[in-house]
């Protein structure tokens, strides 16, 4: 019989029993569900709501429970419905009416956005910690790999060189920032909804400062409605997770492209990589493809739980029951992808002579040729254009802006002088980009120091 079944003269049927059911998906919120009902029992015997030998019965058959489940030798039933009623009905068969006075002055629906939030924090905080280690894997290759160019690229072409550090380093501050919305999400969850009740507050003399306090919560939510049917630190989390799995699936992208036979820039590990059943030469970058492809669930989580919320009136609807599966899976989600990525990127071999060799291929000294003739007094659209048909006469000759002569460069412009050839190294190119967040010496020492400052915050 249900814990509810009082004004009922039929129970559900086992379909109904299992549509309705939560158990499967809410029943590893089993530790904060006893934590949140150890907090609620002590502070309702302080009160006088209910004697301090109930509560002392209450806290010591719940941690008994606790380690059942946790030994795994707790007997779950489906038709209990939830990891709370399981508990619930567990701790009054146990320990009998002290533990049917547990849900005084409570409901299951501030019961169940409590242990959401409680359980929130403390995975969005794993995940913190993971975002951080990969970044920091990230930031040491960059130092490893300083001095390794590559091609920059727009559109896929080849556009400037640049340091792979400073590439590296472009995706260490799309995590420093992921890391602040992780945050931010975790100070959503922050606030006890404890006390709500079921809507409207209860008369008992709750003191709800004291659950706060004993819980850890650093607010209390100041409106009951609101409390059991605020969902959007769930929301903010799927967000911060969709943004993260979207950067990590854009350097999943290029991991993929850096280790095709095109372009050669990376072998992935063979722990990283698996064979085909049929191919036999083959070393497929599936880990880096599944990162890229569990974005779209990702995103799929936020989706999902927008629409289950927009238009659902105050306050508990059954509704809101579909936000745990979609917050737990992102979660775990994205905790894997960034293990998996700083295990991919610290095993990865870098071939930097592939690297370098695209590096000079591709005209990538051409916009510092028409800077040169702009510092010679021409005007910027000009020295673009000059320069441009420089380039095209390259392309006919099937040759490099090095292979070009002296007399090649001053057919298009009187202003070009013997030191021409020296704007044609890519080497100086790079190191000379040194305006602020640029990818030169000067700058990116600068960025190094800027982006450790940073993850010490973290
Ligand atoms: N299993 C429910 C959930 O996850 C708990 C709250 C149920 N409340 C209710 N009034 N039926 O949302």
């Amino acid at each position: 019989m249900a814990l509810w079944s009082g004004r009922f003269t039929a129970s559900a049927n086992e379909f109904t029993q299992r549509f309705g059911a939560s158990l499967p998906v809410d029943k590893r919120m089993y530790k904060q569900d006893i934590a949140g009902s150890k907090a609620h029992a002590t502070m309702l015997s302080e009160q006088g709501i209910i004697s301090h030998d109930d509560a002392e019965k209450i806290c010591t058959g719940l941690d008994d429970i606790e380690r059942e489940i946790t030994k795994g030798t707790f007997p779950f039933d489906i038709n209990d419905e939830d990891i709370h009623m399981s508990i619930e009905k567990q701790l009054i068969a146990r320990i009998g009416e002290a533990g049917a006075r547990l849900h005084t002055g409570r409901s299951r629906n501030d019961q169940v956005i409590c242990d959401t939030r409680l359980y929130l924090k403390s995975r969005i905080s794993n995940v913190m910690r993971a975002n951080y280690q990969f970044s920091r894997v990230l930031e040491k290759l960059a130092h490893e790999k300083q001095h390794v160019i590559i091609p920059g690229y727009t559109h896929m072409q080849h556009a400037q060189p640049v340091y792979l550090a400073h590439h590296l380093l472009a995706y260490v501050w799309m995590l420093s920032r992921d890391f602040k919305r992780l945050h931010h999400s975790y100070e959503a969850a922050d606030c006890n909804p404890l006390g709500a009740a079921a809507l409207a507050g209860t008369t008992y003399p709750l003191d709800r400062q004291r659950t706060t306090d004993l819980l850890g919560f650093s607010a209390v939510c100041e409106n009951s409605l609101d409390a059991v049917s605020d969902r959007d630190f769930v929301l903010d989390t799927l967000y911060a997770c969709s943004v993260s799995a979207m950067h990590l699936s854009r350097l999943a992208e290029e991991l993929i492209m850096w280790s095709t036979q095109e372009f050669g820039f990376i072998e992935l590990s063979d722990t990283f990589s698996t064979g085909s059943s049929i191919m036999p030469q083959k070393k497929n970058p599936d880990f880096a493809e599944l990162v890229r492809g569990k974005t779209g669930r990702t995103v799929g989580n936020l989706v999902s739980l927008l629409v289950t919320m927009k238009a659902l009136p105050l306050a508990y609807n059954k509704d809101l029951q579909e936000d745990k599966q979609g917050v737990f899976d992102s979660l775990d989600t994205i905790y894997d992808c960034l293990t998996c990525m700083a295990g991919m990127i610290s095993s990865m071999t870098i071939h930097e002579d592939a690297m370098e060799r695209q590096a000079y291929t591709g005209h990538l000294a051409a916009t510092d040729v028409a800077d040169y003739l702009v510092k010679k007094g021409m005007a910027f659209r000009d020295a673009h254009r000059i320069v441009g048909h420089l380039v095209l006469l390259c392309e006919q000759r099937g040759c490099a802006l090095t292979d070009l002569s002296l007399a090649d460069f001053k057919a298009q412009s009187s202003l070009f002088e013997e030191n021409v050839m020296h704007e044609l190294d890519i080497p100086s190119i790079v190191r000379a980009r040194n305006s602020r967040g640029g990818t030169g010496d000067k700058a990116l020492a600068y960025q190094f120091n800027v982006v450790k400052d940073v993850l010490h915050q973290q």
